[in-house]
């Protein structure tokens, strides 16, 4: 049976965006993280940023007891890093692939930018929930990004004027 959505869903994936992933630290003490392409920066004062985690995702219940969520920002040379945190059965993030900051929640060695967000706010939005954090640590560095475009993956490459 062909999908109803398919043409509004075609429509959105013109909308070229980066990849992170995002993680967060359930109450059993086992980090978590799904790849996820609609994080966005919001606020510089207080520092807040938000993604979008899908209702229906299978870890949701870890987030939904989460004080915390990390977000890094992929390189170019992660590709493999994304595909393996968009797998069923692939969301589990090993101590010696990542670090801890501020919140405990992990950040993926390798990352071109990390935030380390205690939530501030849930807001359900349709099949989604809206997180909001307020960001408590923070890092960067030099390097092209994984780029993801009408569902495939393109490497970028700094353009400097
Ligand atoms: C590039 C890319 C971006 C994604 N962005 C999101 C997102 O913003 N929010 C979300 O909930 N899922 C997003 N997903 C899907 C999740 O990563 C994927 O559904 C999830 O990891 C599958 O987990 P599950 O099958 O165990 O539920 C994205 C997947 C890819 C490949």
């Amino acid at each position: 049976m062909s999908d109803p959505y398919q043409p509004l869903k075609n429509a959105f994936a013109r909308y070229t965006t980066g990849v992170t992933v995002v993680s967060c630290l359930p109450k059993d003490g086992k980090p978590v993280a799904l790849t996820v392409n609609s994080f966005t920066s919001v606020s510089l004062e207080p520092t807040l940023v938000l993604w979008c985690l899908d209702n229906h995702t299978s870890i949701k219940p870890s987030f939904d007891e989460s004080a915390s969520y990390a977000v890094s920002v992929l390189a170019s040379d992660q590709q493999a890093v994304s595909n393996r945190f968009a797998t069923p059965g692939r969301h589990d993030v090993t101590p010696a692939e990542s670090e801890t900051f501020a919140t405990g929640s992990p950040l993926l060695k390798g990352r071109l930018a990390g935030f380390d967000c205690e939530i501030v706010a849930r807001h359900q939005a349709g099949d989604h929930v809206v997180l909001i954090g307020q960001v408590k640590h923070f890092d960067s560095r030099d390097g092209a990004p994984l780029i993801y475009s009408g569902r495939t993956y393109l490497t970028g490459t700094l353009i400097s004027d």
